[in-house]
């Protein structure tokens, strides 16, 4: 059978990863997946650095219109970031019949309700289990394996850069400018990393998290927002003597009145198993009606452990597409359901 082709838009922190895992593991993922799994055009702004990683035997330039348009590409993968260039690109991808794949949550929470309606018109797959928690399964693990509950709540650590910086301050004395910076240095914060201390990218994923819990639409601009960046050393020395940490959580519940969508710094007791996921690990609790409470821990950040999702990605929609189409599993956010018009309470 043919292999896959994959256009690549972006190859920094995630797509070098996403490039280096299916390089390495090309065996293992070609028989998980029925098929081979193969980069063969890439977009980025530099082409020589992309070059020094991949070699010159894959076509890459600096023409990502012409990568979402090449007939050859069966599935986009949109590793560039932003919501501008990127919203453009994905819709395109999807207007030309391709699959995509992105690790993109501030594309989808703000733009996922079109991106999603064209994706279903034109019986394409979006994919985006990277775009939430990192390394962490939580899509597949709450639209599948939790699929049999009625969700209550969802709650968790959801950014790594922020739990990275918290982590740090409290357990080495260090400041919130030198813990920034290191997170940067290691990949884990975002292009504009106002979006991750002042909390909006965990809201992003929040908002993608809330969809699939409760099947309403992605509704963003509703969420309540506070990040970390007010917080003081004495803030989080002080919480320590009184026997509880800060964390930055992402919490969305239903109520019967509506849906709750807040992120906040919030105070939880030191012995609990939220108050000990430390550095840029993500730890994301669901409780549902009937497997009660579940938690889902692991790296949050960084190239390899999102490149795992990715490809993860690419491996579902590969054997989707062997499949036979009426045969396959919508990969939307959410499927409007009875909740669909519930508010999200303002907070
Ligand atoms: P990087 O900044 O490391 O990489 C971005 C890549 O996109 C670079 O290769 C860059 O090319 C390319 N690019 C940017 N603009 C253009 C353009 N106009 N045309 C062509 N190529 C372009 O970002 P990350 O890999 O960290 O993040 C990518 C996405 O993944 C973002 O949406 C982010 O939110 C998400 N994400 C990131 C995680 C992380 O841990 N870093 C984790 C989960 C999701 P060049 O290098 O040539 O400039
Ligand atoms: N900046 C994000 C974080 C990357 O720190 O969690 C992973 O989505």
């Amino acid at each position: 059978m043919d292999s896959i082709k994959v256009g690549l838009l972006g190859l920094g922190v995630v797509g070098g990863g996403t490039w280096k895992v299916l390089a390495r593991n090309a065996q293992e993922i070609a028989r998980r997946a029925g098929r081979s799994i193969e980069v063969t055009r890439i977009a980025v702004r530099d082409v020589a650095k992309a070059q020094q990683l991949v070699g010159t035997s894959v076509k890459i330039d600096a023409d990502p219109q012409g990568l979402v348009r090449d007939p050859s590409i069966d599935v986009v993968v949109e590793l560039i970031g932003g919501d501008t260039l990127a919203l453009d690109l994905v819709l395109t991808a999807i207007d030309q019949g391709k699959h995509v794949v992105t690790a993109n949550k501030a594309l989808l929470a703000k733009h996922g309700n079109e991106i999603f309606a064209a994706a279903s018109k034109k019986g394409v797959i979006v994919a985006f289990e990277a775009a939430v928690a990192g390394g962490i399964p939580i899509i597949k693990a709450m639209r599948e394996g939790l699929t049999a509950n009625r969700i209550e709540w969802v709650a968790g650590i959801i950014n790594g850069t922020t739990n990275f910086i918290l982590s740090e301050m409290r357990s080495k004395g260090t400041s919130f400018a030198a813990e920034l910076a290191a997170a940067q240095a290691l990949g884990y914060a975002e292009a504009d990393p106002t979006f991750d201390i002042e909390g909006v990218d965990a809201a992003h994923k929040l908002t993608l998290l809330a969809s699939i819990a409760f099947g309403i639409p992605v509704q963003f601009d509703k969420a309540y927002i506070e990040g970390i960046s007010k917080l003081a050393a004495e803030d989080i020395e002080m919480a320590e003597r009184l026997g509880y940490r800060i964390k930055l959580l992402g919490i969305t519940k239903r109520r019967p009145e509506g849906i709750e969508l807040r992120v906040h710094p919030t105070l939880v007791p030191k012995e609990s198993m939220i108050a000990n996921v430390e550095g840029a690990m993500n730890a994301v609790l669901v409780r549902g009606d009937a497997v009660g409470q579940s938690l889902f821990y692991g790296k949050g950040a960084g190239e390899e452990p999102t490149a795992s999702s990715v490809v993860a990605d690419l491996v579902d929609v590969t054997r989707l597409l062997t499949a036979d189409p009426e045969h396959r599993v919508p990969h939307l956010a959410f499927q409007a359901d009875a909740m669909a018009d519930t508010p999200i309470l303002s907070i």
